[in-house]
């Protein structure tokens, strides 16, 4: 879908949408639409019933002789509650709604609000920003066979009129290239771990360097010198290599900006759950359990395409698990690169393995400021928040309170959940310095975090990020279509120019 800002103008053809707030306080261009059509408006908005609440729609022909082709109203309930991320949502509705009319275009008109906060150009690029947002499809492996009995989008123009044009345009570039960091993310989220390796992930990294990204690549050897013994324990059942990924977009302008935020993934392209194999059911969904991976690649596309001035790391550990007569067995011990010893009781508790040592690895490498990781770990998380929260864990308050602010901003909730020694030695091993799940059954999120709590050096500030319950949607919502969300990049994102990025 093409997205242009114009100037107002209205033209025969077009299909016009008009925003309405409650009470049907119609905007002046409203106004004199509506008495260039002899009160269509006023007389539409009586007889369909329409009062301009939140998501309420109405669409009617204008009469024949009038200046435009059609009306949609489009209710935006109480103007002075309208948040800029309302408008994201107006914006995925106004989307899905001229999709499901069959529209190939559509023009929105944008006006200043009375008691809205939020200005007329924020307003017109926030709309733009949904609307993009919710037109994302994966359809690459759609033949024409299957292609139109799908439905697939119909709207392949979305002209936004606005007063100051240059202004919207300038508020939306930014938002363009952080949805292009979210479509990367839903690409690779979505891939069949057949097309979509360890390897093939690597490359797909690699094409960051395109925007400025430096990108390196550690194969099995590296790592085997490095001692990562964690990561590669996970990887020997598979004949698909490993690799480790380091990204980095260096663009800090000021020597106190230097320092490293860093950012670490799981990146386990395919979750076969290996000798302690899962059951069937689903197990397809575990291609996405390199979700955290392309949550860090996404959010560095994004921070690399518009330049931003900060310094960021990412740092992905990418294997597949899987069963075979090379598999590592219930009850073998690692030896991480931490020097820290793991008895593998379960091989399905497999991210903390990877993140064990990719998160030594990024320490060492790069001391970062603070770090955060992400990770599909835990089915645990779903039982404890469901698909709306991602859970958070961290052993400072401060970084935990300023990723759950930015988090509700996007609409990409964080909840909380404790960290503490009393969780911790249900983890300590009987030969091993620690053991890969916890002793007792409750708890399974807390004791993924405490496990990798200890891969986390002295005086780092951390957070970890469980998304195994928000990856993936079963259902569509106004910004994110059903399919791999990209949680977290818009989080991120916003938490690191909102925190870190000079001004
Ligand atoms: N990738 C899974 C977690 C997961 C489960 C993500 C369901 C998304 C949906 C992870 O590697 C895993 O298997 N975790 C185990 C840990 C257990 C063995 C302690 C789990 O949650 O069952
Ligand atoms: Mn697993
Ligand atoms: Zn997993």
């Amino acid at each position: 879908m093409k997205i242009d800002f114009t100037e107002p103008s209205l033209t025969k053809t077009a299909t016009i949408v008009l925003g309405v707030p409650a009470g049907n306080r119609l905007s002046p261009a409203a106004v004199a639409l509506d008495d260039a059509m002899e009160g269509a408006i006023a007389h539409a908005i009586r007889v369909g019933h329409f009062e301009g609440k939140r998501k309420q729609f109405l669409q009617f022909p204008a009469p024949a002789k009038g200046p435009v082709g059609q009306i949609v109203l489009v209710g935006l309930g109480e103007a002075k509650r309208l948040s800029v991320k309302d408008f994201q949502d107006i914006g995925g509705k106004i989307f899905g709604y001229l999709n499901a009319a069959r529209e190939a275009r559509g023009t929105l008109v944008v006006e200043a609000l009375v008691g809205c906060r939020v200005k007329p150009e924020v307003i017109a690029a926030n709309l733009a920003y949904g609307a993009r947002l919710s037109s994302y499809r994966f359809d690459k492996y759609r033949t024409e066979k299957t292609r139109d009995a799908h439905n697939p989008p119909t709207l392949k123009r979305l002209s936004i009129q606005v007063k100051g044009v240059a202004k919207a345009k300038n508020c939306y570039a930014p938002l363009e290239k952080i949805s292009d960091g979210v479509f990367l993310t839903r690409d690779l989220v979505s891939e069949p771990a057949n097309v979509l390796f360890p390897e093939a992930l690597a490359k797909e990294a690699m094409k960051l360097r395109r925007l400025g990204v430096e990108v390196e690549v550690l194969d099995e050897k590296d790592m085997a010198r490095l001692g990562m013994g964690a990561l590669l324990g996970v990887a020997q059942g598979s004949v698909r290599k490993p690799r480790l990924v380091t990204l980095r977009w260096l663009g800090a302008k000021r020597a106190k900006d230097k320092r490293p935020l860093a950012l670490v993934g799981k990146g386990v392209t395919f979750d076969s759950g290996g000798i302690s194999i899962k059951p069937s059911a689903h197990m397809e969904d575990m291609k996405w359990d390199m979700g955290g991976s392309a949550v860090v690649l996404g959010v560095i596309r994004a921070l690399a395409a518009r330049k931003a001035r900060v310094n960021v790391v990412g740092v992905i550990g990418l294997t597949e698990n899987m069963p075979s007569g090379t598999a590592q067995r219930p009850g073998d011990v690692v030896t991480s690169m931490s020097g820290q010893t793991i008895e593998v009781i379960n091989t399905d508790a497999e991210g903390r393995l990877v993140l064990a040592d990719a998160l030594w690895y990024c320490q060492e490498r790069f001391k970062p400021q603070a770090i955060i990781d992400l990770a599909t770990l835990t089915g645990a998380i779903i039982v404890a928040l469901g698909m709306e929260y991602a859970g958070l864990l961290a052993n400072d308050t401060k970084l935990a309170t300023k990723l759950t602010k930015a988090g509700e901003a996007e609409g990409e909730r964080l909840w909380r959940l404790p960290l503490d020694k009393v969780y911790d030695k249900d983890i300590d091993s009987d030969i091993a310095d620690m053991k890969n799940v916890g002793s007792g059954r409750g708890a399974g999120s807390i004791t993924a975090a405490q496990f990798l709590k200890r891969f986390v050096q002295e005086g780092v500030p951390w957070a970890h990020i469980d998304i195994a319950g928000v990856t993936w949607a079963n259902r569509s919502k106004p910004t994110v279509p059903k399919g791999g969300t990209a949680f977290g990049v818009r989080l991120l994102h916003r938490f690191i120019a909102d925190n870190y990025e000079a001004g």
